[in-house]
């Protein structure tokens, strides 16, 4: 529940997956549902990062900072570990609404989890004391509320979060093997409207002394800022205020870390003006441009890309599509590659049944260097089967194919892999990912609204050797 992706590439490239209609596996089926694809695996067209889908935890979790105990939740590491090598942005909203007081005391929760946690390796035991849990989890739906009315509401109150609460997040971070980029608040400003870099200083000065590796952005949507706080910063001020970083960051142990920005929401009107103002005069200090997409959210933000309370069930459905989507991004993370080919449908389909191609992941046991993997998603309320290029027709190939599990569809709370219910073994143990091998030369069956990662072996593919 805390991993939102609000602007993670896990909604960008593993969308939600629609109910599936039962019936419609059973077969025979007709020439018009064969989809003929077509590849071109001689060179790769492009190379993604390994940290390609990355996952952000909203900044309002330090809302109220007894609930980041959370973070030391074992299964919750777990499930986090499952997606390394992988970003941990800490952002969102919230990003310009939180101050760093290194005076301030742990909370009760804090102090339990760092005291059960004396004399031993800080990333094996990681332990969440049960009854600390439970007690939070059952005051998090009213926290959740809070949030929520802030969000509608569009008054934000600052909060102040203490040292322990930085440990708690980045001990999550490192014990899960994820790269923690960390969002500075930009709304703290001057008299005159430039960046008050003071409390940034003195959180630079914590982290160093905990010799932490952290990536930085400053603020969260700032082309909003108007709306969410009544202050006005545009493009070329909030440049200026990235360069003011930068030079805090070669002025200490952050010399090399990276620094992202501006965090732009979607990339339209006046948010493409911004952006452009920003990079003439802050272009040079960043070490990448991120704006955020919001690939599904069409119904649940409204203009200004908040989420709409109003429709508490709505945020709900987007938790649990979330909830899905991590077991597709699991699998992703352990099929996929990072060389991408060029693959298309041909024919009618092309914009309904999409087909990604990639070189396999070679750190996965059962594969070597040279297979393929195809990722497809059939936006068809019919089943439609997948064909093999001519020279690929006969090789072997595992299918995976996630649907959510029961009557349900959407809205089921869990999801199956070829037709079995993935949940955790127990706190520490991921379920096995098994395949299902298809007979050679058979069609790769997709059903509706489905997402099917096929595994082509032995494909001797040059460019992925
Ligand atoms: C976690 O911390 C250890 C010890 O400081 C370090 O060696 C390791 O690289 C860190 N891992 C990550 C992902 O930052
Ligand atoms: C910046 O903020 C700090 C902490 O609130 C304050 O003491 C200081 O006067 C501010 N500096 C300026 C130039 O506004
Ligand atoms: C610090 O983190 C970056 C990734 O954000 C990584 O590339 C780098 O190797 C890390 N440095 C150390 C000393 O662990
Ligand atoms: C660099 O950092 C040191 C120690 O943190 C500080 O005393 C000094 O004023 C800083 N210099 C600049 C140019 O910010
Ligand atoms: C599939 O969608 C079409 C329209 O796009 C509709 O006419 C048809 O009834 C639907 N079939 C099923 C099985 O839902």
């Amino acid at each position: 529940m805390l991993l939102r992706s609000e602007q993670g590439l896990l909604l960008l490239l593993l969308g939600p997956l629609g109910p599936l209609s039962q019936g419609a596996l059973a077969g025979p089926w007709q020439a018009k549902d064969i989809v003929e694809l077509d590849f071109s695996t001689e060179r790769p067209l492009h190379l993604v990062s390994p940290a390609f889908l990355s996952f952000t935890i909203d900044a309002n979790l330090a809302t109220d900072p007894r609930f980041l105990t959370f973070l030391g939740s074992p299964k919750l590491r777990t499930l986090a570990r499952g997606l390394s090598p992988a970003y941990l942005r800490f952002g969102g909203t919230k990003t310009d609404f939180l101050i760093f007081d290194p005076k301030k005391e742990p909370t009760f929760e804090e102090r339990s989890y760092w005291q059960s946690q004396v004399n031993q390796d800080i990333c094996k035991s990681g332990l969440l004391l049960s009854d600390v849990e439970k007690r939070l989890q059952l005051e998090w739906p009213f926290q959740e509320q809070l949030l929520l009315r802030e969000q509608y509401q569009k008054k934000f109150k600052s909060s102040t979060y203490s040292r322990s609460s930085v440990d708690m997040l980045y001990s999550f971070a490192n014990c899960s093997g994820l790269n923690l980029i960390f969002g500075l608040n930009a709304l703290l400003r001057t008299a005159d409207l430039q960046w008050n870099s003071s409390n940034a200083q003195l959180l630079l000065d914590y982290c160093s002394s905990k010799n932490y590796n952290i990536s930085w952005e400053l603020g969260n949507e700032p082309n909003s800022f108007w709306k969410k706080s009544g202050i006005y910063v545009d493009g070329l001020q909030l440049g200026e205020d990235f360069i003011e970083l930068h030079k805090l960051l070669r002025n200490s142990t952050f010399k090399y870390a990276k620094l992202y920005g501006p965090d732009v929401g979607q990339p339209r009107g006046n948010t493409v003006k911004m952006l452009r103002s920003f990079l003439k005069v802050g272009g040079e200090v960043i070490d990448s441009v991120t704006w955020h997409h919001y690939y599904l959210n069409g119904r649940i933000a409204t203009e200004e890309d908040f989420l709409n309370p109003d429709v508490l069930d709505t945020f709900i459905l987007s938790v649990q599509k979330i909830f899905q989507d991590y077991w597709l991004s699991l699998l992703f993370k352990k099929l996929v590659g990072t060389s991408v080919f060029m693959a298309s449908v041909k024919g009618p389909d092309r914009s309904k049944v999409r087909v990604y191609l990639h070189c396999t992941n070679a750190n996965h046991p059962r594969y070597k260097e040279g297979d393929l993997t195809l990722y497809a998603l059939n936006l068809y309320n019919v089943t439609k089967r997948l064909q093999l290029p001519y020279n690929l027709f006969n090789k072997q190939v595992d299918k995976y194919l996630v649907k959510p599990s029961g009557p349900d569809g959407l809205l089921s709370k869990t999801v199956e892999l070829n037709g079995q219910t993935l949940k955790m073994v127990d706190a520490q143990t991921l379920p096995a990912l098994t395949e299902k091998p298809l007979r050679p030369g058979s069609s790769l069956g997709l059903p509706p609204f489905s997402y099917g990662f096929f595994v082509i072996r032995n494909a001797k593919v040059a460019a992925c050797i």
